[in-house]
């Protein structure tokens, strides 16, 4: 362990940035945060709220890019706090730090997520199962291209990342968001799912997958590498194949 005195000088030495936080209160917005190595954004707002102002409101649980409950605009910028470090995001010395994107502020960096899940909800983003806990396991065969096609989304934490990031979100506010339908093309190609057709009403309404301007900025910016807008083309696909099957066979 470094001696006291060396410790000291250290403190005294160490460099400061410049944090502004976007604040729904009239509180400090403005913070002069020690720099320390390997220091993350989330790092940065827990010093503030430990050393600065203890009314500052954010959320976080698991640090480490699991539960989705970090995220935050840095620098105009939707991003996972927890796993970003602050030397990558700096603007020289300066970095500013605001509540998400798109969802409502509840306080300072939380915002209410109600919004981002009713969505999910409404996109029929749920298991839609009709066996019995008597019927047999369905086997699911790991090679076949609809489930090769589940995968590649399954990993979304729900950290409204995207839907931060989302254009048309921004402008309609019935667009379900790209995480929402996401889900739903998910579960669309689960062989374990019994919901298609629902599924497929659901998304093609007002709001639905035929709202997506196909700009791609959820894929850009998802710090889990997903590819929402991809999951979106092939809802868009699949609502048009059943649109006109439905046409012929009137
Ligand atoms: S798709 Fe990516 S950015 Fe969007 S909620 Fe899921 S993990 Fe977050
Ligand atoms: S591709 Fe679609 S869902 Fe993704 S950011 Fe653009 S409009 Fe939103
Ligand atoms: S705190 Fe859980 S993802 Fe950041």
């Amino acid at each position: 362990m470094m001696p006291k005195q060396q410790q000291d000088a250290t403190a005294m030495t160490r460099k400061t940035i410049k944090v502004s936080i976007e604040r729904t209160t009239n509180s400090q917005s403005e913070f002069a945060v020690p720099l320390y190595d390997n220091q993350t954004v989330l790092d940065v707002v827990s010093w503030v709220q430990q050393n600065a102002d203890p009314t500052l409101s954010y959320r976080f649980a698991c640090r480490v890019g699991m539960c989705g409950s970090c995220a935050m605009m840095v620098n105009g910028v939707p991003r996972w706090t927890c796993r970003t470090h602050i030397s990558k995001v700096l603007d020289g010395d300066e970095v500013t730090i605001g509540p998400l994107r798109n969802l409502p502020v509840i306080k300072d960096l939380a915002v209410d997520m109600d919004p981002f899940f009713d969505k999910w909800v409404a996109a029929e983003g749920f298991h839609h199962g009709d066996l019995t806990r008597d019927d047999p396991i369905a086997a699911v065969d790991e090679t076949s291209a609809a489930r090769v096609t589940a995968n590649a989304g399954i990993e979304c934490i729900n950290c409204s990342v995207c839907y931060a990031a989302c254009d048309t979100v921004a402008g309609n506010a019935d667009y379900l968001g790209p995480a929402a339908l996401q889900r739903a093309w998910t579960l669309l190609n689960d062989a374990k799912d019994e919901g298609r057709a629902t599924i497929l009403d659901a998304v093609s309404g007002r709001g639905g997958c035929h709202s997506c301007h196909s700009m791609g900025s959820c894929t850009a910016y998802c710090p889990n590498d997903l590819d929402p807008m991809t999951a979106i083309a092939g809802l868009k696909r699949e609502t048009a194949k059943a649109f006109f099957k439905r046409g012929r066979s009137k």
